[in-house]
C-alpha cells in the first residue's frame, strides 16, 4: 500500500487500517515479553534517539526513553533549555544535524509545523511526541488500552467531553481510518478544527457526532474520556476557560448517565475537581493508569514498525 514506506509517525491517519492494527498487535506481543520479565528482546541495541522537549512532560519523556532503552538503545533528553529549537538553532539544521547522531528523533513542541519540519529534514524517522494540534502515540495508547478492556478498538463508541483540542484530533484521525463512534461534547467556541471533522467525516467509515450536550452525548459510551481545559501553551486562560467549561466536568452523575459499561479514559496529567472529580479517576471503572502504562507499549511498537521489524 500507498503508505508502507512512510519515514514518520506525525498522524495516525497517514497510515491504513492494517498498519495500525499491525502496530497495536506488535505493542500487545511486546508488551506480554517486557511483562514476564524477559530482556532478551534487544532490537534498539546500538541505535540512539534525541529526545526533543519544549513543553514539560512525564510520561512522554519516561516511556519513552525507559522503552527505548528496554529494548537496548539509548535516549538522549533535550529540554527546554537545552537546544532552544527555532530561537539558537533553526529547526531545520536541528533535524539534519541530529539526523547524523540520532537513528531516531522523538519530539514535543508547539507549533505542529516544527514537527513536520522535523520530519521534512530529518534523515531518520521522527515521531510526534504531542503539539498543539494533535497527540498520535497517545490516542495509539489508548486505542491498546480500549481494546484490552473491551476486546476490541472497531465499533467502540467514545465520549471525549470537554476542549477540542490536540487529543481530539488525533481521536478524530484515528477515526478516519479505524470505524468508531466518535463523540465529542465542548462548549460552543471551543469546538475541534473544522477541516479534521471535516476529514473524519469524509473518510466515511465512522460516525462522528461534534456536540454541545455531554448528558445526551454519554449515553451508552464504551469510554467517557476527558483532557484538560487548558492545554499546555494556554494555562494562562485557565480562569476564563474554567467559566466557559461549566457544566463539562466528568462527575458521578455524569457517569452514572453514562451507563455501567462506560470505562473513564483521561490522558494525564488530570486537574481533579477542574474537567473531573477525584471519585471518577479513582472509581473502579477508571482505567487511567493502564493508559498511561500503555504510553510506552505503543510507542515501543510504532518505533519498531519505523525501524521495519
Ligand atoms: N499524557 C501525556 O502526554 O503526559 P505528559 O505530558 O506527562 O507526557
Ligand atoms: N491537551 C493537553 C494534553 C496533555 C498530555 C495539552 O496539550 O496540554
Amino acid at each position: 500500500h500507498k503508505r508502507e514506506g512512510l519515514k514518520d509517525f506525525i498522524h495516525i491517519s497517514d497510515f491504513d487500517k492494517e498498519t495500525i492494527m499491525k502496530i497495536l498487535q506488535k505493542a500487545s506481543e511486546v508488551k506480554a515479553l517486557l511483562k514476564l520479565g524477559d530482556r532478551s528482546f534487544q532490537p534498539f541495541k546500538g541505535k540512539t534517539m534525541s529526545m526533543i522537549f519544549t513543553k514539560p512532560s512525564m510520561r512522554t519523556r519516561v516511556s519513552f526513553e525507559a522503552g527505548f532503552s528496554l529494548l537496548g538503545g539509548h535516549a538522549v533528553y533535550l529540554g527546554p533549555d537545552d537546544i532552544q529549537m527555532g530561537k539558537r538553532e533553526e529547526t531545520r539544521d536541528v533535524a539534519r544535524v541530529l539526523s547524523r547522531y540520532n537513528d531516531i528523533i522523538m519530539a514535543r513542541v508547539f507549533a505542529h509545523q516544527d514537527i513536520l519540519d522535523l520530519g521534512r529534514y530529518a534523515s531518520v524517522p521522527v515521531v510526534n511526541g504531542l503539539t498543539d494540534y494533535n497527540h498520535p502515540c497517545q490516542i495509539m495508547a489508548d486505542a491498546l488500552t480500549l481494546i484490552e478492556h473491551i476486546g476490541q478498538l472497531e465499533g467502540a463508541k467514545v465520549v471525549y467531553v470537554g476542549d477540542g483540542n490536540n487529543i481530539v484530533h488525533s481521536w478524530l484521525l484515528l477515526a478516519s481510518v479505524v470505524p468508531l463512534h466518535f463523540v465529542c461534547a465542548c462548549p460552543k467556541g471551543f469546538e475541534p478544527d473544522e477541516k479534521t471533522v471535516e476529514k473524519a467525516r469524509n473518510a466515511g467509515i465512522s460516525k462522528i457526532d461534534i456536540t454541545d450536550n455531554p448528558k445526551e452525548a454519554v449515553k451508552g459510551a464504551d469510554v467517557v474520556y476527558s483532557d484538560v481545559w487548558a492545554s499546555m501553551g494556554q494555562k494562562d486562560e485557565a480562569a476564563f476557560r474554567m467559566q466557559k467549561f461549566q457544566g463539562f466536568q466528568v462527575d458521578e452523575a455524569l457517569m452514572e448517565l453514562a451507563g455501567p459499561k462506560a470505562y473513564f479514559m483521561h490522558c494525564l496529567p488530570a486537574e481533579r475537581g477542574v474537567e473531573v472529580t477525584d471519585g471518577v479517576v479513582e472509581a473502579p471503572n477508571s482505567i487511567v493508569f493502564p493508559q498511561a502504562e500503555n504510553r510506552m507499549h505503543a510507542q515501543n511498537a510504532i518505533m519498531l514498525h519505523l525501524f521495519g521489524f
